[in-house]
């Protein structure tokens, strides 16, 4: 059993991604911006928050933080995205989620604008990712397609399975696998007979948000098996997939950690530098 951690690919693409932010800088002047827009105290967003912002900088991007209360009014909080939406210094921008009650998410996914919507959360760029279109694509499902070529595993033609079907995660992640001539079967919490139809996958993508939900019985042997799930538990954090008890079962298993977390936040950066690039563009369209 092959463990696919993310670290190899991470290095690779953040050395990338440096030289062409470097690129951006001494030829165009421009400093890919990115701005998150955090509401509350959650801790777990906090946390989040502060590492994209780590490793942005890291890479050589501006980067702000900008924090409410979450007893900020709706309009406090749109008004911020309409600046930052006009501020040609700022390429990329999120809202990080979970957001306090008084937001609709069908509001917020149309406040960014499609060009600096760099979670590839709105419709527009959903839209688009469903035709095939090149656009800001969401993070996690970009990032999973990205490890499994890297570890040189075919798609074309093989069954994924991917439990869980979230705007961020299984959805997506269906049109992305698809778009590489993938047979893609989708099952959630009110499918039947879920087990015999992941038994049925060459490759099982997991995003249920429920520890340690699949185990050596919903696999068939020689499964390529991609785990989503992030939780805390005990000090200690795990995924949707029972690892020790599908790791001689299974050909191939991200881990939790350091399996397809990392890759979210470098494809935010990728796409903070796609925003950036394709704003200069813009620029000498003018
Ligand atoms: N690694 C990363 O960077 C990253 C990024 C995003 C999310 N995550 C993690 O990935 C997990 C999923 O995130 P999400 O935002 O997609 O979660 P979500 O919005 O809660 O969606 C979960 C999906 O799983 C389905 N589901 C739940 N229990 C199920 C079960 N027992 N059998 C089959 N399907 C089931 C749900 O079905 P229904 O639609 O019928 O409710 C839903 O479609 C979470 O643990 C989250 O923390 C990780």
């Amino acid at each position: 059993m092959k463990t696919l951690f993310s670290k190899p690919i991470i290095e690779k693409e953040k050395s990338r991604i440096r030289e062409e932010v470097l690129a951006l800088k001494n030829n165009h002047g421009i400093t890919p911006g990115l701005s998150v827009i955090l509401i509350g105290n959650d801790p777990a967003s906090q946390i989040y928050t502060s590492s994209k912002g780590r490793a942005a900088e890291e890479l050589g991007m501006k980067h702000e933080t900008l924090t409410f209360d979450k007893s900020v009014s709706v309009e406090e909080v749109h008004q911020t995205v309409k600046k930052l939406n006009e501020d040609p210094s700022v390429h990329g921008i999120l809202i990080q989620r979970p957001v306090p009650p008084q937001f609709k998410e069908s509001d917020l996914i149309e406040w960014i604008t499609p060009e600096k919507d760099v979670d590839g959360f709105h419709p527009m760029n959903i839209g688009k990712l469903h035709l095939g279109l090149p656009c800001l694509q969401p993070c996690t499902p970009t990032g999973i397609i990205r490890l499994v070529k890297h570890y040189g595993f075919p798609l074309s033609g093989k069954h994924v399975v991917i439990i869980g079907r979230s705007s961020i995660v299984g959805k997506p992640a269906s049109a992305l696998f698809l778009r590489e001539n993938s047979t893609v079967t989708t099952v959630h919490s009110k499918s039947q007979r879920i087990k015999e139809i992941c038994k049925s996958a060459d490759i099982l993508v997991v995003a249920a948000g429920k520890p340690h939900l699949v185990n050596s019985e919903w696999i068939k042997p020689g499964a390529i098996v991609i785990d989503v799930g992030i939780h805390r538990q005990n000090n200690k954090v795990i995924g949707d997939v029972d690892f020790e008890d599908i790791k001689e079962k299974a050909s191939a298993i991200t881990p939790v950690p350091k399996g397809i977390g990392p890759m979210t936040i470098m494809e935010l950066l990728n796409n903070t530098l796609i925003s950036a690039k394709l704003s200069q563009k813009v620029l000498e369209e003018k």
